[in-house]
């Protein structure tokens, strides 16, 4: 029987489109991880941002939670609904709203991929520079709830450096205008900020405006292959000083071993323990002497074991292909995720400590190491044995991770660097926020949602 607040929804907003097909709960009512059971109440489209507010209004009244929806990428169940929560899904909210030429920005609905996105920016000769690999199915908004961050944050910084101005929808169902696309605005609060990385708990955002950059120049991308980590941090430094560097991270054998095993092809005869990609600004006489000086600088010191540099577009997506297909290569082992940050500088010696920890804590276990090092952001993916159930392994995993939020806060880091805390990672939160910061972001978040309906139980559970 259908449950009676779809109809009292359907007739508090005529035109919204309501889905509660069995197939389309469970569509809508997870994301990535795949942890979570999803028990979506229903999937409400709406076609604009006056029917997202007439929903939010409609599910204050009625004592229903909301859980904001958009490509449902996510890494940390932050998207999932779990518990009869109502999924809004921006889905049928994905158009480009405008374009400014002498602001340089792209006005969207917030449920546009990051890929229409790119394309959207490109058609104007410029370029939105957020990106990674999820890039055709995430969304704008998604990418705001966690402050994305991806493949370029080295060169170009977060969501966050891009959201000029935010539409966003708050727990009252009020509309708020933030920051309006001004590049200067000392006027108090920045709530615009507030909102980014907020995870859908203070509300929906329903429209961005995003500042563009020039376009990228044309790159060349390296493949190496390392000794150890020392070397790596070594080449970094190396790369960073004498080359124009679009992005730099790195992976281990075992990431490899499960992308080759996808199919794609071995760019070494033979196995390294360590593999960097960076890509950097080329063409030149100058920028080529560059290159091959950092090359041989790195060579000849023993940092480096072997190298490739692409010598087309073709080779250097290929050579993306190999950091780039690491999730998806390992989704089907269902691996616990960490997403962990330190600073660049404390990265040799957190590395040290967490691999020591991981090694003793998980020594039977497949655990494969990624990330944007560039950054201090590590990702660690740990896969389940064949053998081990599923709840065995996530209690395991869940003891492990509490061990490693300690090793992080001793060196000062972050337990969720680019994913969020959404449901995977919030018994950690105190690792990463002190006590003072979280009652702080409690006490917000009853400002704008004084009913608690928006995303509940996401980051943290609200008093
Ligand atoms: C990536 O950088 O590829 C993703 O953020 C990481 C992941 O799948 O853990
Ligand atoms: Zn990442």
């Amino acid at each position: 029987m259908t449950d009676p607040r779809i109809g009292s929804l359907q007739q508090a907003v005529p035109a919204l489109v309501l889905k509660t097909a069995a197939d389309d709960l469970v569509h809508y009512g997870r994301d990535w991880t795949r942890r979570w059971a999803p028990a979506p109440l229903a999937i409400a489209l709406p076609g604009d941002a006056g029917e997202v507010q007439a929903v939010v209004r409609w599910a204050r009244a009625h004592g229903v939670a909301i859980v904001p929806s958009g490509g449902r990428t996510g890494l940390s169940g932050g998207a999932v609904a779990a518990h009869g929560e109502l999924v809004l899904s921006l889905e049928r909210m994905r158009r480009v709203l405008g374009f400014d030429a002498v602001d340089r920005t792209l006005t969207v609905q917030a449920g546009i991929t990051l890929e229409a996105t790119q394309s959207a920016a490109g058609e104007q000769g410029l370029a939105y520079p957020v990106d990674f690999a999820a890039r055709g199915s995430c969304s704008i908004g998604g990418n705001i709830a966690t402050n994305a961050g991806g493949i370029r944050v080295l060169r170009y910084g977060n969501t966050r450096e891009w959201v000029a101005g935010l539409k966003l929808v708050t727990g009252h169902g009020d509309l708020l205008d933030l920051n309006r696309g001004l590049v200067k605005n000392s006027s108090g609060y920045d709530l615009r900020h507030l909102v980014i990385g907020s995870e859908g708990t203070l509300g929906v955002v329903v429209e961005a405006t995003l500042r563009l950059a020039d376009p990228p120049p044309e790159t060349s991308v390296m493949l190496l292959a390392l000794p150890s980590f020392e070397s790596l941090m070594q080449v970094f430094a190396e790369l960073r000083s004498r080359l124009e560097l679009e992005a730099f991270e790195f992976f281990t054998a075992r990431a490899l071993h499960h992308v080759l095993a996808g199919g794609a092809q071995a760019p070494f005869a033979e196995r390294h323990p360590f593999y960097v990609l960076a890509e950097f600004a080329s063409g030149g006489d100058a920028r080529e002497v560059a290159v091959l000086a950092a090359f041989e600088h790195c060579t000849t010191r023993g940092w480096v074991g072997d190298g490739v540099i692409s010598q087309s577009r073709d080779q250097a997506a290929q050579l993306w292909r190999l950091r780039e297909g690491i999730t998806e290569s390992l989704a089907p082992h269902a691996p616990y995720k960490h997403d962990v940050s330190v600073r660049v500088s404390a990265m040799p010696a957190f590395l040290a400590d967490a691999q020591a920890l991981l090694a003793r804590e998980y020594p039977e276990f497949d655990v494969v190491w990624f990330g944007h090092v560039g950054d201090g952001n590590l990702h660690i993916n740990v896969l389940r044995p064949a053998q081990m159930d599923a709840d065995a392994f996530a209690a395991r995993c869940g003891q492990v991770t509490a061990l490693l939020a300690a090793t992080l806060q001793k060196h000062g880091g972050s337990i969720s660097a680019e994913h969020g805390i959404g449901l995977a990672k919030k018994d950690y939160l105190a690792s990463t926020r002190s006590p003072e910061e979280i009652a702080i972001m409690a006490g917000i978040k009853r400002v704008l949602d004084p009913a608690g309906i928006m995303n509940p139980g996401k980051i943290f559970d609200a008093p």
